[in-house]
């Protein structure tokens, strides 16, 4: 009987250990579905690429991009993405708010980019829950890159 008793604690207790280290382990682990379903590091630098070619040709911003370093931003561009998506990259660029000083970028510009992007993903059969993923997370960068805070 005392021997049951033990056992059945014992199951009770790894039970309860086994649930604590799951738990533990979710909470420890960022979700890296949305880095998995643009193909890593590869797929993101793939979206850089093309998005930047969208922009460079795109007559509404395109000016803006004269003197830049493409090479540079899309190198940039690709390791941002990929650590907004929780992928295994530091982002080692300039602040937003640096990078973005002084070129009076407003919510026009700022639009008309988010757009190429968009159109790149399509390029690229994105699919627009994954898409979403990104274009969520760049939202709310509009207020360090636009020079008026966003909405002006
Ligand atoms: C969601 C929107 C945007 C994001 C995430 C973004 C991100 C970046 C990043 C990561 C860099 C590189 C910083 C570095 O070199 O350390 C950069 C640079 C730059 N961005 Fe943006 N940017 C955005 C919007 C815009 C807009 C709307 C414009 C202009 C219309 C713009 C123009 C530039 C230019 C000209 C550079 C400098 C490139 C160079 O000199 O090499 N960006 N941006």
């Amino acid at each position: 009987m005392f021997t049951h008793v033990m056992r059945v604690i014992r199951t009770a207790f790894l039970v309860a250990a086994t649930f604590a280290a799951a738990i533990h382990l979710h909470a420890a682990e960022p979700d890296r579905s949305a880095f998995d379903a643009f193909g890593g590091t590869d797929g993101l630098a793939r979206v850089a690429d093309r998005g930047i070619d969208r922009v460079l040709a795109d007559p509404r911003i395109k000016d803006s991009f004269a003197q830049a370093n493409i090479p540079h931003l899309k190198m940039e561009l690709a390791s941002q993405f990929c650590a907004l998506l929780n992928g295994p990259c530091a982002y080692t660029g300039k602040s937003m708010k640096e990078a973005h000083a002084g070129m009076n970028v407003r919510e026009a510009q700022f639009n008309a980019l988010a757009e190429d992007f968009q159109l790149a993903m399509d390029d690229l059969k994105i699919p627009f829950t994954t898409q979403n993923a990104l274009i969520s997370k760049l939202a709310p960068m509009a207020h360090a890159i636009n020079e008026n805070g966003a909405g002006e």
